[in-house]
């Protein structure tokens, strides 16, 4: 794997920012080592919370040039992929669970020319991803429930990890695997074999270079033959 020895990639979560100084926060954070920005987008129906839209990653998309790591937790997304690109998304991550035809989005996030992930919620099984894992660039496995920010790290979705890792090694795959939920500096310890880590209250309610530089530095697991 290229991320083989590398430090983890850290994408701070903006739910836990202060929207009203928006920019101001993300480009603290990017100062602070940020490798990538995480936008989380709910819509009030597949999850039980509302937030922002493709028009917010737009107004970001001028200010950093670091990567756009965009969460879809809305039901049937296949409706915004194509704002969500327009606006400047790098990443597009749907949920396997509100998509009618998984392969099919993860093509049309292709063919949008940008980079495809698939989430699942803790209580969805990890073969459900089995079926488009081939054809994807990342997997980000939720830690929480999907939602909120601040909930608690739920350790028995951690072995999902090393679940993907080897279904992917079988077909010959790479892919990035990004967790989010719960991530702080006592939970790194079990996600050694993640590549991108997602922090919202961690690094926002924290002092952001501190934050973000233990999660980079956190001791990463790799087989050495990768
Ligand atoms: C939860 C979101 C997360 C959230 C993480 O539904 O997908 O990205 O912001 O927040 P923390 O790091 O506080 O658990
Ligand atoms: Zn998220």
């Amino acid at each position: 794997m290229s991320q083989a020895n590398s430090e983890f990639l850290v994408a701070p979560s903006i739910l836990s920012a202060d929207f009203a100084r928006l920019k101001e926060e993300v480009l603290a954070v990017v100062e602070a080592g940020a490798d990538w920005i995480h936008v989380d987008v709910m819509d009030g129906h597949f999850v039980p919370n509302l937030t922002i839209g493709a028009p917010v990653v737009k107004a970001l998309r001028p200010i950093t040039s670091v990567p756009l790591d965009v969460h879809l937790m809305i039901e049937n997304p296949d409706r915004f992929l194509e704002a969500f690109a327009k606006a400047g998304s790098d990443y597009i991550t749907v949920h396997v669970e509100a998509c009618p035809d998984p392969l099919a989005t993860v093509r049309e996030i292709h063919r949008l020319g940008k980079k495809a992930g698939m989430s699942l919620r803790p209580r969805t099984s990890i073969e459900s991803l089995w079926p488009v894992l081939g054809e994807l660039d990342l997997v980000l496995i939720m830690t929480v429930e999907p939602g909120f920010g601040g909930q608690s790290f739920m350790l028995d979705q951690v072995d999902k990890i090393r679940q993907v890792r080897k279904k992917a090694k079988e077909l010959r795959h790479e892919l990035l695997i990004e967790v989010d939920g719960g991530v702080n500096a006592e939970t790194v310890g079990h996600l050694g074999e993640a590549d991108v880590l997602v922090a919202g209250s961690y690094v926002f309610k924290s002092d952001y270079r501190e934050a973000i530089q233990t999660l980079k530095r956190a001791p990463k697991l790799r087989e050495s033959n990768d």
